[in-house]
């Protein structure tokens, strides 16, 4: 592209144009421009630069009066972008530039003062750690609302009977609650993670300029107070030119998504004709243009899927940042969109979920019917033997072995088996055997802590809303 046309003026980007004869060429002003995306940020940038300007004049390097016009000018500017009456120009590269440039023209000269010992490094660097502040906070209600829904069908399923899997073969008899209860703790720990990148992403860049700081008597710890900052960053290159925050939320965020997916993919399953346990109401059920006997979940589907690009997303911010010398390099604008396609799609990944868990019915004498093939209680019988005869655990395997096996050839399950059937392979087996065999004798009997019994799983889920929903 070297024909003149595509060639900008240079006033274009006057913001910089000083010391340029020429624009940039068209493909460089597209290439550079991060409007589409960043102007996302207008909030957090205004912000930021309102405490700035606020902060200059307090330390006698604007005055007050200038600060005022500065202020009320952003303020005047936040309300253009929120009402859609502003105009983003690509030209002028990026929010910082384009609100910079508005304000000159809404206030004159005065705006220029604004940029006094700041550099966009510090801005950018600044306004992001907000948004991404916001993002951490908004999931976290969400994550919370979705813990909510848990915790109720949790509760209302405590005595629920279902096959516990592993391997996706059918282990031991457990209670739906306490199936649902393991995504309450997971989601947990999603939020005990985001709570963590929280608290380490909340130190303000802001003051430490392009890179080394600055000759003007700033005042850093007054910045980072009025932006909610727990304080300034200690070090001015780290501060322009790490972006380990947005790393940490975007792990964060590929845990959660890897946690989503995993409850997507089991409810996936059990609305499956073969499992048939759950069935979702008609507002999430969509069905097929072709098969009209199809009631698909493709939320949850997608939910699943959307794990990829959230993993992809921490896989971009790592390339992009590996190998990076010190300090800024444009390099670091890409940073933004992975993040911000990443609160995007959890915030409708969690919301999905939860309205996809509380539009279920769960099929329970369905599940409590499976829940008692497959010789699930066997590991019942073989405890039983070692608890009540004191038989060691490898003599009481063998021997349960053999019972499963009689029950196999009668083709019934254990506790249609007659007190002899069972003497014939142990003799000091009781009748007090039935006790624990069936699944509901099963569940009832597992009181261990963090087990399975229904008692348990109520006590779980108390504990659980005092813990997570701050509830009494
Ligand atoms: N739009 C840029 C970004 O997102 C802002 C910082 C630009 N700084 C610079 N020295 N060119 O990274």
């Amino acid at each position: 592209m070297t024909d003149d046309k595509t060639k900008p003026p240079a006033e274009a980007s006057s913001i910089w144009g000083g010391r340029f004869a020429a624009g940039p060429d068209v493909v460089v002003e597209a290439i550079n421009a991060s409007i589409d995306f960043d102007k996302r940020m207008y909030t957090q940038d205004i912000a930021a630069s309102m405490a700035h300007a606020r902060m200059l004049a307090a330390q006698e390097i604007i005055s007050a009066a200038d600060a005022d016009t500065i202020v009320s000018g952003l303020a005047t500017i936040r309300g253009e972008i929120g009402s859609g009456d502003f105009q983003f120009s690509r030209a002028l590269e990026d929010i910082h530039m384009n609100v910079e440039s508005r304000l000159s023209a809404l206030i004159g000269d005065v705006a220029g003062r604004l940029h006094t010992a700041r550099s966009r490094n510090d801005q950018v660097a600044t306004d992001f750690r907000l948004w991404v502040r916001d993002a951490l906070d908004h999931l976290d209600r969400e994550m919370k609302d979705l813990q909510a829904v848990l915790l109720r069908q949790a509760d209302t399923h405590a005595g629920s009977v279902m096959p516990g899997f592993t391997h996706l073969q059918p282990a031991q008899p457990v209670t739906l609650g306490h199936h649902l209860m393991a995504y309450v703790e997971m989601i947990g720990r999603d939020r005990g993670r985001a709570a963590d990148c929280r608290v380490r992403l909340n130190e303000s860049p802001l003051g430490s300029a392009a890179l080394a700081g600055t000759s003007f008597p700033i005042d850093r710890e007054a910045t980072a107070t009025a932006l909610g900052f727990d304080a300034p960053m200690v070090n001015s290159m780290d501060a322009v030119s790490d972006r380990d925050f947005a790393l940490e939320f975007l792990a964060f965020a590929s845990i959660l998504a890897v946690h989503l997916s995993r409850l997507a993919e089991e409810y996936v399953i059990w609305c499956s004709h073969q499992f048939a346990y759950a069935k979702l109401g008609d507002a999430f059920s969509t069905g097929s243009s072709i098969m009209p006997q199809k009631r698909n979940p493709d939320a949850a589907e997608l939910v699943r899927g959307k794990a990829g690009r959230v993993i992809g997303a921490l896989n971009s911010l790592l390339i992009v940042l590996k190998g990076m010398p010190m300090t800024y390099g444009k390099d670091m604008q890409e940073d933004k969109e992975p993040c911000f396609d990443v609160a995007d799609t959890l915030q409708l990944c969690l919301t999905a979920m939860a309205g996809m868990l509380g539009d279920t019915t769960f099929d329970v004498e369905r599940m409590a019917e499976d829940a008692g093939k497959g010789f699930s209680t066997a590991t019942d019988l073989a405890d039983w033997l070692v608890r009540v005869l004191g038989l060691p655990f490898r003599r009481a395997h063998h021997v349960t072995g053999a019972i499963v096996k009689l029950a196999e050839d009668k083709g019934c399950g254990l506790e249609d088996l007659t007190l002899e059937d069972m003497q014939a392979v142990e003799v000091g087996i009781t009748d007090e055997i039935f006790a624990v065999l069936g699944a509901e004798n099963s569940v009832a009997s597992r009181v261990s802590l963090g087990g399975t019994a229904p008692a348990s799983v109520r006590h779980a889920v108390a504990a659980a809303r005092k813990r997570f929903l701050d509830e009494g």
